[in-house]
C-alpha cells in the first residue's frame, strides 16, 4: 500500500464553536493536528485576553486525553479594542494574533471593525509587539458584487494597512483569487496566507450547478476556475507564504439547508485526506509536508512538530453526517463519498 509519511502537520485558521459542537470537531482536529489557531467569532466574541483563557479551557476539556493538542487562541477586534489589550495579549502565552473581521463581511462579524482607520494605532501596538494581524480579506459594501469583494479589499484596504505598518506581521486568511496570491507572492516574509481545501479542490459551479448545494457555500465564497488554479499553483509551489488553514467552520444542518444558509465547509473530520486530494490532483504530493507541518509553524516562529503521522492509500466513504446532539446533525464537506488517502489512527 502507498504510504505518505509526514510531519504532524498544525492548522493555522479553525473554527470550534463551543457546547456539543466543540465536543465532536475538536476531536476531528486533535487527532490530525498538533496545534490550531483557534478563531474568535463567538456569539458574543472573544475580545479581550481573560475571555480566550476561558474559551482555551473549555476547549481543553472538550478534547479527548487520547491527543497531544494545544489551541492557540485569538482575540477579536473591535471598534473599542484598546492598545493596553495588545499589550497584555502579547504578554499573554495563550493569545497569538488577532483577528480583523469588516463588520458585516461574514458569521458573527457583526461586532468587527466597521472604521479601519480608526484602529490604526491598535495595528501600530500590533507591530510593535510583534503580535501577528489575521485578516478576512473581504470589503462589506452592499454594492459590490459577492465575487469582487477580496479582490477590492486587497486594493482599497489590505495595501493600505501593510503600506502603514511595514513590518506588521499578515496573514491574509483562506486565500480565493488569483489577485490575493499574486500580493502575498509579491510582498516582503511578513505577509503570509492560509488556504483551505475546498478553495483548492473546487470552483464556484460546486454551489450552483445541479441545484443550490448549500454545503459548498462559505465566504469568501468559491470563486471561477482559473482562481482555483492560481491556489493550487501557490499551494503546491514549495512557496513557505502560503500554508494550511482549513477554515473548518461547523453549522448544523438545517442552517446550511435553509432559505438563508449560513457560511462554512465542514472539513476538520478529514483536513488533511482532502489536501492529499489536492496536492495528488496536482502531482505535488511532495510538497505537502512543507505546506501542511513546516511554513505555518515558521511564520508564526513557532517550533516545527517532531512527531509524524502517516497516511495510507486506500478508498474510504466521508459519512453522511455527524450526530450533535439529538436531533442535530453536521453534513462534512463530500458527505457520502470516497476519499482516497486516510489518516493512519
Ligand atoms: O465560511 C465561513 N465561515 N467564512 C468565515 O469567514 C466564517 C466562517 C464561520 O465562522 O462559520
Ligand atoms: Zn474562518
Amino acid at each position: 500500500m502507498q504510504q505518505l509519511i509526514l510531519t504532524q502537520p498544525d492548522d493555522w485558521h479553525l473554527h470550534v464553536r463551543t457546547g456539543d459542537m466543540l465536543k465532536t470537531v475538536i476531536n476531528h482536529t486533535a487527532r490530525q493536528f498538533a496545534r490550531a489557531i483557534i478563531m474568535p467569532n463567538l456569539q458574543p466574541p472573544v475580545t479581550n485576553t481573560e475571555q480566550a483563557l476561558c474559551y482555551q479551557q473549555e476547549i481543553q476539556k472538550a478534547t479527548s486525553s487520547a491527543y497531544e493538542f494545544t489551541p492557540l487562541m485569538v482575540l477579536y477586534l473591535t471598534n473599542s479594542t484598546t492598545i493596553e489589550e495588545v499589550k497584555k495579549a502579547a504578554e499573554s502565552a495563550a493569545v497569538y494574533a488577532f483577528k480583523l473581521y469588516p463588520a458585516g463581511a461574514t458569521t458573527n462579524s457583526n461586532q468587527g471593525v466597521t472604521d479601519l482607520q480608526a484602529i490604526f494605532p491598535v495595528f501600530e501596538a500590533m507591530e510593535k509587539y510583534h503580535l501577528p494581524l489575521l485578516i478576512h480579506g473581504e470589503v462589506t459594501d452592499a454594492e459590490v458584487d459577492i465575487f469582487d469583494r477580496e479582490r477590492l479589499f486587497i486594493d482599497q484596504k489590505l495595501r493600505v494597512i501593510h503600506q502603514s505598518f511595514p513590518t506588521l506581521r499578515i496573514v491574509l486568511e483562506h486565500v480565493t483569487t488569483r489577485e490575493a496570491v499574486q500580493f502575498v507572492q509579491e510582498a516582503p516574509p511578513n505577509i503570509g496566507a492560509t488556504i483551505t481545501p475546498q478553495h483548492l479542490l473546487y470552483n464556484r459551479n460546486a454551489i450552483l450547478v445541479g441545484g443550490i448545494k448549500p454545503h459548498y457555500y462559505c465566504l469568501p465564497i468559491l470563486k471561477r476556475e482559473t482562481h482555483r488554479l492560481a491556489l493550487v499553483e501557490a499551494a503546491t509551489s514549495g512557496n513557505p507564504k502560503f500554508f494550511l488553514g482549513t477554515d473548518s467552520a461547523p453549522h448544523m444542518q438545517h442552517l446550511k439547508e435553509n432559505s438563508c444558509g449560513c457560511a462554512g465547509c465542514y472539513s476538520a473530520y478529514g483536513a488533511l485526506e482532502l489536501y492529499a486530494e489536492a496536492f495528488e490532483q496536482a502531482n505535488a504530493l511532495d510538497k505537502l509536508e512543507g505546506f501542511a507541518s513546516f511554513y505555518g509553524a515558521d511564520f508564526y516562529e513557532l517550533p516545527r512538530n517532531t512527531k509524524k503521522i502517516t497516511l495510507e492509500k486506500t478508498d474510504w466513504q466521508v459519512p453522511a453526517s455527524y450526530s450533535i446532539a439529538k436531533g442535530l446533525q453536521l453534513t462534512p464537506l463530500k458527505a457520502g463519498e470516497t476519499l482516497h488517502w486516510k489518516l493512519k489512527d
